[in-house]
């Protein structure tokens, strides 16, 4: 149990640094710098990428228990499922919006600027209210049984060896955004 909430945290640890690196980037173009396309692009992949991954799934099986068990609780808490949804939507705007940018140097900086920091925000308030309430609360509530039907959940038709490859892919993916974003920044 307590093994799966160190791993959606060491996640969360992971999708923060990729969104500081993204606040960068947003501020450097504010800033009138030219904006990294393929950065922007590929820091969008892994974090899609990794929210798919498994992370979404358990979180919205920890909040589906909770709303059995503590339905006060997880009232309070909003709606996990909801939110993620919510996450997805500004992504694809904000996917939309640096495409846009990239085929017309004419539009306006600020209009990226402000989806991006609405994406960059909502993501971020996100990972504090699973950390702050989501986690303490199932870890406080959920029984043995709940967190093995969690993780029963999660593994269900999976493909191991699909998991071992894009587990390997998202590493290599995330050690190059890293790799990358250093390299740009001593230019
Ligand atoms: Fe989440
Ligand atoms: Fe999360």
């Amino acid at each position: 149990m307590s093994q799966m909430i160190a791993s959606l945290t060491e996640e969360h640890k992971r999708m923060a640094k990729l969104l500081s690196l993204l606040d960068q980037e947003i501020t450097r173009f504010k800033e009138g710098n030219v904006l990294d396309y393929d950065l922007i692009s590929a820091i969008l992949e892994y974090l899609t990428r990794s929210s798919e991954f498994k992370h979404h799934q358990a979180e919205d099986e920890i909040y589906k228990w909770l709303k059995i068990r503590d339905p006060e609780g997880a009232c309070e808490i909003g709606d996990i499922h909801i939110e993620h949804e919510k996450l997805a939507f500004l992504c694809d705007a904000f996917r939309e919006a640096v495409s846009n940018v990239e085929q017309d140097s004419e539009l306006p900086r600020i209009w990226l600027v402000s989806v991006a920091d609405e994406y960059c925000t909502a993501y971020k308030n996100h990972l504090r209210l699973e950390e702050t309430f989501l986690f303490p609360l199932a870890r406080k509530t959920l029984s043995h049984n709940d967190w093995q039907d969690v993780e029963e959940h999660v593994i269900r038709e999976r493909d191991p060896e699909f998991d071992r490859l894009e587990h390997e892919d998202l590493d290599d993916l995330r050690q190059d955004i890293l790799t990358w974003h250093d390299a740009g920044f001593t230019q």
